[in-house]
């Protein structure tokens, strides 16, 4: 039986599983404000973005989203919107203020507060311990390159554990390990802004086995589930030539593997030992059994992929390739929503079954002022959005295990050290008045969580 043209271009079915979690993320310092508030310590951030010529036009987190004061607005507004879950992270030195030792009960109440807040409107917290912002306290005493971290860092979830777990049942221990050390201590783009091939390895290592500690500090005290977020940017090869492709393989092991094999695997990718060259040290056997725990699932952070060539750039002797027809957004990112099927099933077939999250997915756009009616048109956020659910819709057909799809980001809000000048946000933030106005994204996301993902099918509104 011959199909009509009409039956071979229909619309596909959009089936997400049952249970498939749709939400959004925000990080701590992006969009809490009142950083010293209460009695909370000082994080590298806060120093960071104080130190002149740290962020663009010297932004800080003093104010952000003033999230501290509005989270309760902020939960209304998530109900509006018909989000069901939220991922969040908590300001280690809001709850510690030294890092280790005195809890600050008044840090760890707003928090509490929150999350029944979430729980009273039906949305499911996903709590991230670390998202970037280090108590100052514990960087004067190495931060990161100091092992004794694996301890605090595992101290401190405990805490947060054994006053939350009753109520949070989904973990992370870190966001991005990559970020951290390449920025942080590689690139120094990033707080604490150090530029050390050789604090890199070091760093990385003490996050993984930081890592391992809080998780097996979870087990002991937990009921739920925990997990590790990366962030993976999928690397095709520039050209066939043997350079591009050897290239490719460093920058893949160096972004992609770094973290998730030892987490996975229990061992680095080799490929570091040549990026890292004499900087590269010698792991104790043990330290894997610590970093290697079982783990409930793999939240995955998705933005962008690299076409990628052999080149000279310090140390990974490989580049990125700006494609001539791409459509890039305002942090100069690819859109290719392909590399996000790719990267699923890519973690799929390396690491075997693990229940997959995209934990952040969104885009950067000069969005237009709001009109008076009080509409801000975001058409190309919504067709990015559109595209990379659709992604994930087809890995999720190819056999994928993925549990659920958080936007990055609920809020416009403080991208790091490009300050308020990138908004990433599905809602609006007017940063003078701190008024919230949901984008026509935000709009089109509720109806695409209301109809569990069936509206995708059709056409974008105008
Ligand atoms: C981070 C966010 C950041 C976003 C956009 C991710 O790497 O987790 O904190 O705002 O990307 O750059």
């Amino acid at each position: 039986m011959s199909q009509s043209p009409a039956q071979d271009y229909a619309a596909p079915d959009y089936m997400f599983p049952e249970g498939f979690l749709w939400g959004a993320a925000t990080a701590a310092h992006q969009i809490e404000g009142s950083p010293l508030a209460d009695g909370a310590g000082p994080s590298i951030w806060t120093r960071f973005a104080h130190t002149p010529g740290m962020t663009l036009n010297g932004d800080t987190g003093d104010v952000a989203c003033d999230h501290y004061r509005r989270w309760k607005d902020d939960v209304r507004l998530m109900r509006e919107l018909g989000l069901q879950a939220y991922r969040f992270s908590v300001s280690w030195s809001r709850v510690l203020p030294d890092g280790t030792g005195r809890v600050n009960q008044q840090g760890l109440d707003f928090y509490s507060r929150l999350v029944d807040e979430l729980l009273a409107n039906g949305i499911e917290p996903l709590v991230t311990l670390y998202h970037w912002d280090l108590p100052a306290a514990l960087d004067d005493r190495g931060g990161w390159l100091n092992p004794d971290i694996a301890h605090w860092f595992a101290e401190y979830g405990e805490v947060m554990f054994r006053a939350l777990d009753g109520r949070v049942k989904k973990w992370v221990t870190l966001n991005e390990p990559w970020v951290i050390t390449d920025g942080g201590y590689l690139h120094g783009a990033l707080a604490p802004g150090h530029r050390s091939r050789f604090e890199a390895p070091i760093a990385s290592h003490n996050l993984m086995r930081a890592h391992g500690a809080a998780v097996k500090a979870y087990r002991a005290v937990g009921k739920h589930e925990i997990g590790l977020v990366v962030n993976l940017e999928p690397k095709y090869a520039a050209s066939e030539s043997t350079e591009d492709k050897a290239a490719v393989e460093r920058a893949h092991a160096y972004m992609n593997r770094q973290y998730l094999d030892p987490a996975l695997l229990g061992s680095y990718p080799d490929e570091l030992r040549e990026i890292f060259g004499d900087a590269w040290p010698e792991w104790p056997a043990e330290d894997f059994a610590l970093i290697k725990q079982p783990l409930d699932f793999i939240g995955i952070n998705y933005y962008t992929r690299n076409v990628t060539r052999a080149d000279g750039s310090y140390p990974l002797r490989a580049g990125a390739v700006k494609q001539p027809l791409g459509t890039y957004t305002e942090t100069g990112w690819e859109v290719f929503p392909q590399g996000l099927t790719d990267t699923l099933q890519w973690v799929k077939q390396r690491y075997g079954d693990l229940p997959l999250y995209i934990t952040e997915n969104g885009a950067a756009f000069f969005d237009p002022p709001v009109a008076e009616e009080g509409r801000v048109r975001d058409p190309l956020r919504t067709n990015y959005l559109r595209k990379h659910i659709t992604a994930i819709h087809d890995a999720i057909k190819s056999g994928c295990d993925i549990r659920g799809y958080m936007v990055w980001s609920l809020l416009d809000n403080l991208e790091w050290s490009l300050g308020y000048s990138k908004r990433f946000g599905i809602v609006h933030v007017n940063y003078d008045s701190q008024e919230r106005t949901p984008k026509d994204s935000a709009r089109w996301y509720g109806n695409v969580i209301a109809t569990h993902g069936r509206s995708l099918a059709d056409p974008l509104p105008g």
